[in-house]
Formats: C-alpha cells, structure tokens, sequence
C-alpha cells in the first residue's frame, strides 16, 4: 500500500512526532510513505517529498530524531483552492495519478472538513491524527499539541508573576483559542491565574471589578487574568479598555502569548500521543478504515467520523472552571 501523510492547518508541537510514527509503523508493516509537503495546497501543487537520496517515498531514517522536533517538517498551510469542490475534485485526481491508496492529515477541524470532502470524490482510505493545540476536537481527550501550548502558556504565567508582583500590578495574557477555552483554562489553572475569561463562559466586567476589589481587600498584590483569544467579550485588548472604563483597582498590562504556543519541542505528553495516534492511524488504515479521526478517550483508542469531530462544540470541563474560581478565593 502507498500512504500519503500531510499536515494542515496551524501547525502544533508532536506533529512531527505523528510523522515518524506514522512512516515508522507503515514501512514497518511493508508499506509505503509519500510525504505531501504544504497540507492540501502541496497536494494540489504536486510538492512531494524528496529524501537526500533521491527516493521519493520516507523511510524511518528520513524521520531519524524527530521526536524532539517543533513544527512541521513537512510544513503546513490553510489552502483556499482545496476548500471548493472542484479542487477537491483535483486533489483526488492527483492522488489517483501517484497511485495513493490512504491518505493520513494531521491537523485540527479544518483539516477534516476538507478530509470528510475529499472522501467524496476519492475511494482511498483517509484516517486522520488530531494535530492542533486548541484541543477542540471531539473524540479525543487531548489533542497533538495541547499539552505544550499549556506549558509555554505556564511558563510565561510564572514569569510574568514575578514582575507583576513587584510592581503590585495586574496582567492581562491572552492566549490562543479562537473558538475554544481549553488553553486558557488550563494555561490559568497550571498557571495560578485568579480569572479565565472562556469563550463557553460568559465575561461581565463590572462582575470582574467586584472580584478585583475583593482580592484587593484581601491583600493580593498581583492579579492574573487569562484570556482565550476568543472570549465573547473580544481579546485581552478590550477586557483591558473596560476594566480600565469600569475603574480597576489594579493598574494592568496586557501580554498576547498568540503564536509563541505554536512553537518549541513538544511536551513529553505530546510526543507519546502523537506516536500512539500516528501508529493507531497507520494500523487502522490497514484494517481498512476510513472517513474517521484516531484519538484517544481515557485510555482507551477509538476513531471518530469526521464530521462528528467538528460538528459538536467540546465543553471545557465544567469542575475545573469552578476549581479555578475556588482556588482565586
Ligand atoms: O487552530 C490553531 C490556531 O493556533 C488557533 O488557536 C488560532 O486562532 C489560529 O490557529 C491562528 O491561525 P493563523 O496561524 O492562521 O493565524
């Protein structure tokens, strides 16, 4: 069999570590690997992997120590021409001509809207690896990518700690998440933030003013609130205006972390799911799978069609939003 692996969307940390799972497992079982560069834009534009020695499919030495390895090296990008039918149409003629018979996309739910498309005009099969760091997908506990988008999400909460402790100040630090607060709740509850503002939760400034005075008369020195990038109430910059308007008892600055989650060496957590779900994928392709998502739901591996992994919001869970709120009293 010749199996096709892309990774699309925002790029997460473990995506690589997915790739080497996926080639690893595949050429292990006597199969082969076709490397499409560039996500379903690559595809379309016929951007395959080459290795140094001229072959145009991977083998487990073109994916030799890439555990450690951030980003994509296959590189990732959000393709227009892929979205409309006809270039659907055109994706799974290529894949015909290159005689791809599977088709593995690590990324998040664009990723498997245009997965669950291409299923329409191509027999192959296509299993994909959750690769994003919103963790908004449903049928997997976590996602590739989640667990260290959290730690550079602590990691910057700790240091800006120190400064907004010395200058009894109060920091707003947005965080990505256009659509979901799983990092922010759970960057501010590794974090010891006092406030998460969730696009699930609703954000009341004059609510928020209270509490601020509340931890002011109990002696807080610094206040950290983190914010999902898409709160309801708009990002760190408007939170700030308002608390501002509303008369905060703490002077504010405000710190986006945005794009520096996507980077650096993944976690541990995200090097083992991601080489669980890549190797899950490649044996489920063998089984004849298809039209499904591998993921990971306590303990357990399950795949999910794809729709289903987009089609529904995942909530954040509900007990640590109210953890948070008991651990800032
Ligand atoms: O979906 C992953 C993500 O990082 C989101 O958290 C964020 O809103 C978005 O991608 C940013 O996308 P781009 O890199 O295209 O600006």
């Amino acid at each position: 069999m010749r199996i096709g692996v892309l990774c699309s969307g925002g790029d997460a940390p473990g995506m690589n570590a997915c790739l080497r799972a996926v080639v690893r497992s595949a050429v292990c079982a006597g199969h082969q690997v076709v490397g499409v560069y560039r996500g379903y834009q690559g595809l379309l534009d016929e951007d395959f992997f080459v290795g140094a020695d001229g072959q145009a499919t991977m083998n487990a030495r073109s994916v030799s120590d890439l555990s450690k390895l951030g980003g994509t090296i296959l590189r990732s990008s959000r393709s227009e021409a892929f979205r409309a039918p006809h270039g659907q149409a055109r994706a799974a003629a290529i894949l015909r001509k290159h005689a791809i018979d599977a088709l593995i996309p690590i990324g998040g739910d664009g990723t498997f809207r245009g997965a669950a498309d291409l299923i329409k005009h191509w027999s192959g099969l296509i299993v994909g690896c959750p690769g994003t760091i919103d963790n908004d997908l449903v049928g997997t506990d976590y996602t590739i990518g989640f667990a260290t988008a959290v730690q550079t999400g602590v990691e910057a909460l700790d240091k800006l700690r120190d400064t907004a402790e010395s200058h009894e100040r109060m920091f707003l630090v947005e965080v990505m998440g256009r659509h979901s607060g799983y990092i922010a709740l759970y960057t501010a509850l590794a974090g010891g933030a006092e406030i998460a503002c969730l696009p699930e939760t609703p954000t009341d400034v004059a609510q928020i003013i209270g509490q601020l005075h509340a931890l002011k008369e109990r002696g807080k020195k610094s206040i950290m609130i983190v914010i999902a990038e898409g709160d309801e109430h708009g990002g760190a910059a408007v939170l700030e205006r308002d608390l501002v308007a509303a008369g905060s008892p703490f002077s504010m600055r405000v710190v986006t972390l945005g794009h520096l989650q996507r980077g650096g060496s993944p976690a541990p957590a995200d090097r083992i799911l991601a080489t669980t779900l890549g190797d899950f994928a490649v044996r489920s392709i063998l089984q004849g799978r298809t039209g499904v998502m591998a993921g990971q739901i306590g303990g357990q591996l399950v795949l999910t069609p794809f729709e289903e992994t987009f089609g529904k919001h995942k909530p954040v869970p509900a007990g640590l939003v109210a953890l948070l709120e008991s651990m800032a009293t």
